[in-house]
C-alpha cells in the first residue's frame, strides 16, 4: 500500500515526498505490530487459559460430585455393617420355667407335650427352656422337640461324684439330655444352706460338663430397704461368678428375682427390675468388657405374668423371665412367651 503510484514519481526522489523517509514512521510500525499481533497473540493467550481453566474447574466438579458419592456409598455400608454387628450381638431372649418341687412324673411329663406342642404350633419369638425336678428330666427330654423347647435341672452338686447320698451331679443332669441349670435360686440359699462358696463350685461343674447356668441372684426384702441392693447382688455375683474366664462366662445367664417378690404375687415394678438390670449389666461391663455385657441375657423373676411381662420385657435391660407359678400351666406360660411378640 505504501508503493508511490507512477504519476507521483514525476521528479527527482529528492524532491518529492517519496523519496523522504517520514519522521515517525519507526514507531508506527511498533505500535502497528503490537496492535495487529501481541495484542490478539495476547488475547488468544488468555482465551486458551479461560478455556482450560473452565474445563479444570469442570473435572474438578466432576470429581468431588464421585468424591461425595463415594463417602455415601461408604457411609451406607458401614451402617449396614453397623447394623448386621448388632444384630449378630444381640443378646438371647429367654422365657425359663422353674417348676420348683411341683408335678408327679405323669403330670409333668404331660405339662411338657402340653408347651412342646404349643410352641410347635406357634414358633415363639424368645428361646425357652423349662427348668423340672431331677426325676422328670429322662423323661421330659423325650417329649420335648430341642429345637423349640430347651429343659433344664434346679440343681446340682458341688461335687463331682462319689459318696454324696442324695446328690445329682452336674454330669448326671447333663446325661439326661438336659442342656440348663438354675444355680443360686433364693430357695436353695435360704432353706438349704447355699454359699456363694458352695454356688461357686456348682457353676464351675455345670460349665464343665457342657450346661449354660442360670444364675440367680437378688436382695430380701429388708435389704431392699436399707438401700442395699445394688451391693448385695453385687457379692452374689462377686462370690460366685465373677471368677469365671470371659469364655466361660458365654454359657451364663443371669436372672435377677428380688426374694420380696418371688411367689408373693408383688412384682417388681418395671422400672426397679429395669434399674437393677441395667447395674446389673454395668457391673458386668466392669468385669468383662461392654461387648460382654451387652451380649449377656439378663432376666427378670419373681411374679412375672401374662399380664405384666409384656411392661417388663418392654424395658431395654430385661432379656426376658425366669418363670415360677406361671409356669405350671401351659396357657399360663405361653402368655409370657407371646409377650415377646407385642
Ligand atoms: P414366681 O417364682 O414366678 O412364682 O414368683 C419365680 C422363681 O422363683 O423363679
Amino acid at each position: 500500500n505504501d508503493l508511490p503510484k507512477q504519476a507521483e514519481l514525476n521528479a527527482p526522489l529528492s524532491l518529492i515526498e517519496t523519496g523522504r523517509e517520514p519522521e515517525n514512521k519507526t514507531w508506527t510500525k511498533i505500535v502497528l505490530i503490537i496492535i495487529c499481533y501481541i495484542f490478539p497473540l495476547a488475547f488468544l493467550i488468555a482465551a486458551d487459559r479461560i478455556w482450560s481453566w473452565t474445563r479444570w474447574v469442570q473435572k474438578r466438579e466432576q470429581w468431588l460430585k464421585q468424591k461425595e458419592e463415594w463417602i455415601k456409598q461408604k457411609e451406607q455400608s458401614n451402617r449396614l455393617y453397623q447394623l448386621l454387628k448388632r444384630k449378630r450381638q444381640m443378646r438371647k431372649k429367654i422365657v425359663a420355667g422353674n417348676w420348683k418341687m411341683n408335678e408327679t412324673l405323669q403330670e409333668g411329663v404331660a405339662l411338657a407335650k402340653e408347651i412342646n406342642e404349643s410352641l410347635k404350633a406357634e414358633k415363639p419369638n424368645c428361646d425357652v427352656v423349662i427348668c423340672t425336678p431331677f426325676i422328670h428330666l429322662a423323661s421330659v427330654a423325650q417329649v420335648l422337640d430341642s429345637n423349640v423347647v430347651g429343659l433344664g435341672a434346679e440343681n446340682c452338686a458341688d461335687k463331682e461324684k462319689g459318696a454324696y447320698t442324695g446328690e445329682v451331679s452336674a454330669a448326671m443332669v447333663k446325661s439326661t439330655g438336659a442342656q440348663y441349670v438354675i444355680l443360686g435360686h433364693s430357695e436353695r440359699r435360704q432353706y438349704y444352706g447355699e454359699t456363694a462358696e458352695i454356688l461357686k463350685e456348682k457353676v464351675k461343674l455345670a460349665l464343665a460338663n457342657g450346661l449354660k447356668v442360670i444364675f440367680c441372684c437378688g436382695e430380701t426384702l429388708e435389704e431392699r430397704e436399707a438401700g442395699k441392693q445394688n451391693e448385695v447382688v453385687k457379692a452374689e455375683l462377686e462370690g460366685s461368678v465373677f471368677n469365671l474366664s470371659a469364655e466361660e462366662w458365654k454359657s451364663i445367664i443371669l436372672a435377677y428375682e428380688p426374694i420380696w417378690a418371688i411367689g408373693t404375687g408383688k412384682t417388681a415394678t418395671s422400672d426397679q427390675a429395669q434399674e437393677m438390670l441395667a447395674y446389673i449389666r454395668s457391673i458386668v461391663a466392669e468385669k468383662y468388657g461392654n461387648e460382654v455385657a451387652e451380649d449377656t441375657s439378663i432376666l427378670y423373676g419373681g411374679s412375672c405374668k401374662a399380664s405384666n411381662a409384656p411392661e417388663l420385657f418392654a424395658k431395654p435391660d430385661i432379656d426376658g423371665g425366669l418363670i415360677g407359678g406361671a409356669s405350671l400351666k401351659a396357657a399360663d406360660f405361653k402368655g409370657i412367651i407371646d409377650a415377646w411378640k407385642k
